[in-house]
C-alpha cells in the first residue's frame, strides 16, 4: 500500500471506499473515502477510524508504518459510523488505549457500541502535549452531530475537522491540488446535503477558529482530498455558501404526468431566456434529489411545478421538498407552477409545504387545466419574464 505523508510524521491511514453510490440518501457516484490520520510522536495516536468493513485496509496502512499496538490514543472526533465503526475493533487491538472524544461523542459512543473504553472527555481549547506536538481540541457541536469536534496539530497547523471540509469522492489522489478542476464541485455537492441547514453555525465557527488563533496550512476532513495547496480557498468557499451568496442561476425543478406541466416548464423557461437569465430545467425523475440540492447552491431563484394526482402534489415533488426543507436552503426566492385536471391542489399544497419553513415564495402562482392552449402557453412565458423582474426588484 502506498503510504501518504501529510507532514513529517503525520500519515493519511483511511481507507477508498470505491463502491458506495447512496450515502443514506446522497447520491455518491464517485464512491467516497474514510480518513484516519496516524500521528507518530512520543505517544502514537490515531484520529478518527474508518467504516466497520474497512477495518483491514486501514490496519493494512497503519501497520506498514508501525506495529498498531503503539499506538496509545484513538481520537474519535464524531460519533458516525463511518468514522467510529472500527473504532471498538481497533481499542481491542491495540490493547486499550486512551479514547479521547467530546462529553456527547462519550455518550453517542457507549450507546453505538455498548462497550468500556478507556475514555477521556475534552472541551474546546482543551489541549494534549503527545511529546513534540501538542494537539488542540474544537467542540463543534451541529457541525454536523451534537458530539462533532475538530482536532489541531498546532505545529503542524493541520487541521483534522472530521466531516467539515469533506467531499464524496473516491480517487487513488489524497490531496486538493492533484485534481484541482473537480474537487470544488464535489466541496459544493457535499457541504449543500449535508451542511447547508448549519450554515449559521459555519460562520460562527469560523469566527471562533480565528479568534483561537488557530492557523492552518493544511485541513484533513474525513472524506475525500486533504486541502494542502490552498485551504483557504475551502474555508472561504464555506463562508459564501452559508451567507447565501448564490449564483445567478433561475432552476425550473418539476414533474409532469401528461406533459402538460413540462410543457410549461419549457414556455417559462422561454421567457426567462428571453429576458437573458441563466436558467435550466430539472426533471425530479431525471435527476437525483442531491444533485439538484447542488444546482440550488448557486441559484437564485427556483420554480416549482407539479401536476396534480389525488387533489395534491406529485409523489416526487413531495420527496423533493421534504428533503429540501430539512437542509433549508438560504436566500433563494420561490415560485410555484401546475397543472390539474378538475380540482386542482399541487399548487395549494407545494404553498403549504414551503411556508412550513417560512421560505420567500412569489404570490402570483400559475395552474392550468388539462393541456395548456396557445393562450395559457403565452402566459406560462410571460410568468416567466415576472418572475425575473420580480427577483430583480429584490436584488
Ligand atoms: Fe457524519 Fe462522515 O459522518
Amino acid at each position: 500500500m502506498e503510504i501518504v505523508e501529510l507532514k513529517k510524521g503525520i500519515y493519511w491511514v483511511g481507507a477508498i471506499d470505491w463502491n458506495v453510490r447512496d450515502f443514506h440518501g446522497y447520491s455518491t457516484p464517485f464512491g467516497t473515502t474514510y480518513n484516519a490520520y496516524l500521528i507518530l510522536d512520543e505517544k502514537n495516536v490515531l484520529v478518527d477510524t474508518v467504516k466497520a468493513p474497512f477495518y483491514l485496509e486501514m490496519l493494512g496502512r497503519i501497520s506498514e508504518i508501525i506495529d498498531p499496538s503503539k499506538i496509545s490514543i484513538v481520537v474519535s472526533n464524531h460519533v458516525e459510523m463511518d468514522h467510529s465503526g472500527s473504532l471498538p475493533q481497533m481499542v481491542e487491538n491495540i490493547g486499550n488505549p486512551t479514547v479521547i472524544t467530546s462529553e456527547r461523542g462519550r455518550k453517542g459512543l457507549e450507546k453505538h457500541f455498548q462497550k468500556s473504553m478507556n475514555f477521556r472527555t475534552v472541551k474546546t481549547g482543551d489541549t494534549l502535549s503527545i511529546g513534540q506536538r501538542t494537539l488542540t481540541f474544537v467542540e463543534a457541536p451541529m457541525l454536523h452531530w451534537p458530539d462533532s469536534m475538530f482536532t489541531y496539530i498546532k505545529e503542524d497547523r493541520v487541521l483534522l475537522p472530521n466531516d467539515a471540509f469533506g467531499q464524496h469522492f473516491a480517487s487513488c489522489k489524497r490531496f486538493e491540488d492533484e485534481v484541482e478542476d473537480e474537487v470544488m464541485r464535489h466541496a459544493a455537492k457535499y457541504y449543500a446535503n449535508i451542511l447547508w441547514p448549519l450554515a449559521p453555525l459555519i460562520l460562527k465557527k469560523v469566527d471562533e477558529v480565528v479568534k483561537m488563533g488557530i492557523t492552518i496550512d493544511m485541513i484533513g476532513p474525513s472524506h475525500g482530498l486533504i486541502w494542502r495547496k490552498d485551504p483557504q480557498r475551502i474555508i472561504q468557499a464555506y463562508v459564501e455558501w452559508s451567507q447565501g451568496k448564490g449564483g445567478r442561476k433561475i432552476l425550473i425543478i418539476y414533474d409532469t404526468m401528461w406533459g402538460s406541466t413540462e410543457l410549461m416548464a419549457k414556455a417559462i423557461l422561454k421567457g426567462l431566456l428571453e429576458e437573458g437569465a441563466e436558467a435550466k430545467l430539472l426533471h425530479l425523475r431525471s435527476n437525483h434529489r442531491s444533485d439538484i440540492i447542488e444546482e440550488m447552491l448557486g441559484a437564485r431563484g427556483i420554480l416549482l411545478g407539479s401536476p396534480t394526482l389525488n387533489n395534491g402534489m406529485f409523489p416526487t415533488v413531495g420527496d423533493f421538498l421534504t428533503y429540501m426543507r430539512g437542509l433549508r436552503p438560504q436566500g433563494k426566492f420561490f415560485g410555484l407552477f401546475g397543472s390539474h385536471g378538475w380540482g386542482g391542489g399541487a399548487v395549494r399544497e407545494m404553498r403549504k409545504s414551503l411556508g412550513q419553513e417560512k421560505f420567500e415564495v412569489w404570490e402570483k402562482e400559475l395552474s392550468v387545466q388539462f393541456i395548456p392552449d396557445k393562450e395559457e402557453v403565452k402566459n406560462a412565458i410571460q410568468f416567466g419574464k415576472e418572475f425575473l423582474k420580480c427577483i430583480e426588484q429584490r436584488a
